[in-house]
């Protein structure tokens, strides 16, 4: 008898885990979760129960069941286990992703003069928002399409007013140019990388930007021949352009990772093309017109 119950002593004072070897986060991950699941609990209340978290040999969390008391370490402030599920055998680790640092984290159990520990690695994985091409495209598009705008504002100041600088063309040459900056700033803070909100900041000016081009189309067509209902087709297509664009932006922006960028990437690009119909017109069918019928000076 006293083998057998030295063995159940043996088996008795160990907690067996089940147990992972790592887990990985990325920048997507607002909350991170070390698993620590204890097959062999059984305890009856959590007065029974001490849970100590180790990383790097210092106790960041602990869990002191008889005094029902948790400490932190304060670079782990946010860190905690849910206490309810602590009897289902469950100490998991969460913690805000600003307290995580990637290494292996221990996690000690010990259910009166049971015990046990299991170690976790916690790996951080590096995910770029956007494809390398998806990357590509969303700078060239409203990039192509500002350029249309200054062949079309040329053709505009060359063609149809004999390169005369009125007011208005000052202000569209001065609209023209900040646009531009909005555009340069937004494609230097769309870096390539992980979801930040300096990269978001810089997919929103690159969009708007490119919304501030239809006015700024609108203006060079009334100021060049006046606007035809071609041009005013233009427009609307460009303006439910602009809308599909915004759609995506903001699927992409709510999303870490984000799936719609295919629906950014065909507005940006369709608004290039229509650009593209733009300055095309004003160079062909627009000059006719205004030989035809030369621009009302009062426009
Ligand atoms: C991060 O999030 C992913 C997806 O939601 C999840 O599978 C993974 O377990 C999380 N990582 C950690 C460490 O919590
Ligand atoms: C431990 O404290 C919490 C509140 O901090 C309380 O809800 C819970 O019932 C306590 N548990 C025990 C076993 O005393």
């Amino acid at each position: 008898t006293v083998t057998v119950l030295s063995a159940s002593c043996a088996r008795s004072a160990q907690l067996l885990f089940n147990k992972t070897k790592s887990v990985e986060y990325t920048v997507c991950n607002e909350t991170i979760s070390i698993p620590c699941f204890v097959i062999n609990m059984e305890a009856e209340n959590t007065n029974e129960v001490y849970v100590k978290w180790k990383f790097k040999g210092k106790d960041i969390y602990t869990f002191d069941g008889s005094d029902n008391r948790s400490t932190h370490d304060s670079a782990f402030k946010t860190s905690g286990i849910k206490i309810s599920e602590l009897l289902k055998g469950d100490a998991t680790l969460m913690m805000h992703q600003s307290n995580a640092v990637p290494g292996n984290y221990t996690c000690e159990v010990t259910v009166l003069s049971r015990e046990g520990e299991t170690t976790i690695e916690v790996k951080y994985r590096i995910v770029s928002w956007f494809s390398p091409n998806e990357n590509i495209l969303i700078v060239i598009f409203p990039v192509f399409a500002l350029l249309l705008f200054w062949g079309q504002f040329g053709i505009k100041t060359l063609q149809y007013r004999s390169g005369r600088m009125d007011e208005k063309t000052i202000g569209l040459l001065v609209a023209g140019l900040l646009v531009t900056i909005i555009i340069i700033v937004g494609a230097i803070l769309f870096v390539p990388g992980e979801y930040s909100v300096k990269n978001a900041t810089g997919l929103g000016l690159i969009v708007t930007s490119t919304g501030l081009l239809i006015i700024l189309n609108y203006y060079v067509f009334k100021t060049a021949f006046g606007i035809t209902s071609f041009v005013i087709a233009l427009l609307i297509i460009q303006v439910l352009v602009y809308v599909l664009a915004g759609v995506g932006l903001s699927l992409c922006i709510s999303a870490c990772t984000p799936v719609h960028g295919p629906v950014l990437i065909s507005g940006l690009g369709i608004f290039a093309l229509v650009q593209l119909l733009g300055l095309i017109y004003m160079k062909f069918v627009g000059s006719k017109k205004c030989i035809d019928n030369p621009p009302n000076e009062k426009i």
